[in-house]
């Protein structure tokens, strides 16, 4: 399963910061994070909001672009050794100098550095999604989404929603995602993670987004699934994070498997994999073992991954040609 070629399109940069990483940049700063870690050395939280809490004390100690790039090496070389070659990760300017747009111009160029020395020593290519966070509300979210359009292109190629779903609506961030279409990014937000089909319609009514992360609990809305299917919306599915986090209590009882039977364009990621103790390798085992998927449902997933990339034509011919070696 390890050498099988992947592609991930839903992943959150400092989500995947190894804790060791972490560790080791608190100790050189000297501050103390020790309550974020569990004594084997993993990151420990109690639920999802939790989580969310635990997520920013790790991001914390991620000060400037050197430390993005520190982190930029680190998650590429553990998505290369699990087959990876193309990865969209969530970057958020609000970790990356706070929303300003200088700030984040740095911070990218560093990251943009060290992915492209990667490209070269690992054969792994990265782009990225500039993402908002829901519950740092509508106006941090259009600081981000004037970062996103200064630095729309071939590399920044998306723009998303991240955070806590139980806050607000998606409509209050239309501002934000209209400004970040307007240059030229594609759309992509986080519902039905938590917020259940509802939140799912919301998102395509409002935002008209080509990809959902998540948006799992559509499969409770047989006419949400429908449009998602009619309108060849994808989804970016994280199995391992919704069962760690307890979306789903098991493997078994995900609902991937029922999405595709209806229709619905399905893809695979890890979201935060050290926080959910996954890898993609992780990932694709699971599913076979559960739901028996073998080499053609997994190629499946990989075309409609790469077709729902949301990198430029060339890219996209790059990848598909590497898949094939
Ligand atoms: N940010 C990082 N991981 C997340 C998740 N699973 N849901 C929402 N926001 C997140
Ligand atoms: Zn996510």
């Amino acid at each position: 399963m390890k050498d099988i070629k992947k592609i991930e399109l839903h992943l959150h940069h400092e989500g995947a910061a190894p804790p060791a990483l972490i560790r080791g940049l608190a100790a050189e700063k000297k501050i103390d994070l020790s309550g974020i870690f569990r004594e084997d050395g993993t990151y420990s939280y109690r639920d999802f909001d939790h989580f969310l809490s635990v997520y920013e004390a790790a991001t914390s100690v991620l000060t400037g672009p050197e430390e993005f790039a520190r982190l930029t090496r680190a998650v590429l070389e553990e998505s290369a050794s699990h087959g990876v070659v193309y990865t969209e990760s969530f970057l958020s300017p609000d970790f990356c100098g706070g929303g300003d747009v200088g700030a984040w111009q740095d911070y990218l160029a560093a990251i943009r550095q060290t992915a492209d020395e990667a490209e070269r020593d690992l054969g792994i290519t990265l782009r990225g999604i500039v993402t908002c966070i829901r519950h740092f509300g509508p106006d941090q979210a259009k600081s981000a989404a004037r970062c996103a359009a200064e630095t729309a292109g071939d590399w920044i190629v998306g723009f998303g929603m991240g955070g806590d779903e139980k806050v607000g609506h998606q409509a209050d961030f239309k501002w934000s995602f209209d400004c970040a279409r307007e240059a030229g990014l594609k759309i992509t937000t986080h519902a039905g993670e938590w917020g259940g089909a509802a939140s799912v319609r919301e998102a395509v009514e409002d935002l008209d987004p080509a990809r959902i992360g998540h948006g799992v609990q559509a499969i409770d809305d047989t006419a949400l699934c429908d449009v998602l299917a009619e309108r060849g919306i994808v989804l970016e599915v994280c199995p391992g994070s919704n069962v760690f986090l307890g979306v789903y209590p098991r493997l078994k009882d995900h609902p991937i498997q029922r999405l595709r039977e209806r229709g619905v364009k399905v893809t695979v990621s890890t979201d935060d994999p050290p926080f959910f103790h996954t890898t993609m390798t992780r990932e694709f085992e699971g599913l076979a073992q559960v739901f028996g998927w073998d080499e053609p449902d997994f190629d499946e997933i990989t075309t409609n991954a790469l077709e729902a990339a949301f990198c430029d034509t060339a890219t996209r011919d790059t990848i598909r040609e590497r898949l094939k070696t």
